[in-house]
């Protein structure tokens, strides 16, 4: 019997991570959640395994290098890498924003995307049919005024996944870039503003239906499940109320 292949998910503690591991396990991969909270991550392998699927949790921050190749010593092969731990600090104009926000925007995005792939690709080259998918955001490009640090951020993340792409093609694993627009999870925004829940409900007010970490999940699901010659390089994915970064209509 062939063994159940293995998905990797950073970032599996809460939004688009969470729903995504909740739809690989349905889809019947065995998954791995990674989060730095561990109750987290470890509420949701065990409601995983309860729903009768195969889930483990590992609590993992993506920026500690030394931790990620020591967690990537548990995989011979591996099926799918989802490089999804991420977000956004702040909102401030180039002028002003925080030369550290910056940093830390860049370390998580890119280093922390950067750390997992490099750790994990001879598992998934090992597979003999890997997937890695990179989160990245229609932040990834274009850009918004407020927005510097994080697209310059999402934008690197866009260029790991197209050089990546570039020199492993030969090998059987494909790298696949899902970029959403708008998604309305519970702590993307808040997080973005350090726990100022009315800043972030501003993000999301008036519009109609912004997507939902299920949506990007299943978007997620579907691209994994192509056939293994078929590669999504990338996937731009918007609420059809949001017709550019900028330019989004709002019933207010
Ligand atoms: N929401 C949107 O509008 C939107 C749009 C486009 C793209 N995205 C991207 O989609 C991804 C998920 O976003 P989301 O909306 O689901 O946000 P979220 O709910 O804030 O989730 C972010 C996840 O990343 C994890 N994380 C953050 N820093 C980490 C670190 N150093 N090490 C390990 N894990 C870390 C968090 O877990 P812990 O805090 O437990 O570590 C959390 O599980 C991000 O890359 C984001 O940039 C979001």
């Amino acid at each position: 019997m062939a063994a159940t292949p293995i998905a990797v998910i950073t970032g599996a503690s809460s939004g688009i991570g969470a729903a995504t591991a909740r739809q690989l396990a349905a889809a019947g991969y065995r998954v791995v959640l990674t989060a730095r909270r561990k109750d987290r991550i470890e509420a949701l392998a065990a409601e995983l395994t309860g729903a009768g699927h195969q889930a483990t949790a590992y609590a993992l921050d993506v920026t500690d290098r030394a931790a990620v190749d020591e967690f990537a010593t548990a995989f011979r092969s591996l099926a799918v890498l989802v490089n999804n731990a991420g977000g956004a600090l702040g909102a401030d104009p180039v002028a002003t924003g925080d030369p550290a926000d910056w940093r830390q925007m860049y370390e998580t995005n890119v280093i922390g995307t950067l750390n997992v792939t490099q750790a994990l690709l001879p598992a998934l080259t090992a597979s003999g049919d890997g997937t890695i998918v990179i989160l990245s955001s229609t932040a990834a490009l274009s850009s918004y005024e407020g927005g510097g640090g994080y697209v310059a951020a999402k934008h690197g993340e866009h260029v790991l996944a197209e050089t990546l792409r570039l020199e492993i093609v030969g090998t059987p694993v494909r790298v696949i870039e899902v970029a959403p627009g708008m998604v309305k999870t519970e702590e993307f925004a808040t997080t973005r503003f350090r726990g100022d829940t009315e800043k972030a409900a501003k993000v999301y007010a008036g519009v109609d239906a912004p997507l939902t970490a299920d949506d990007v999940a299943e978007t997620i699901t579907w691209a994994v499940s192509r056939p293994s010659h078929v590669n999504i390089d990338l996937l731009v994915v918007r609420p059809r109320a949001q017709a550019s970064n900028s330019k989004v209509h709002r019933t207010l």
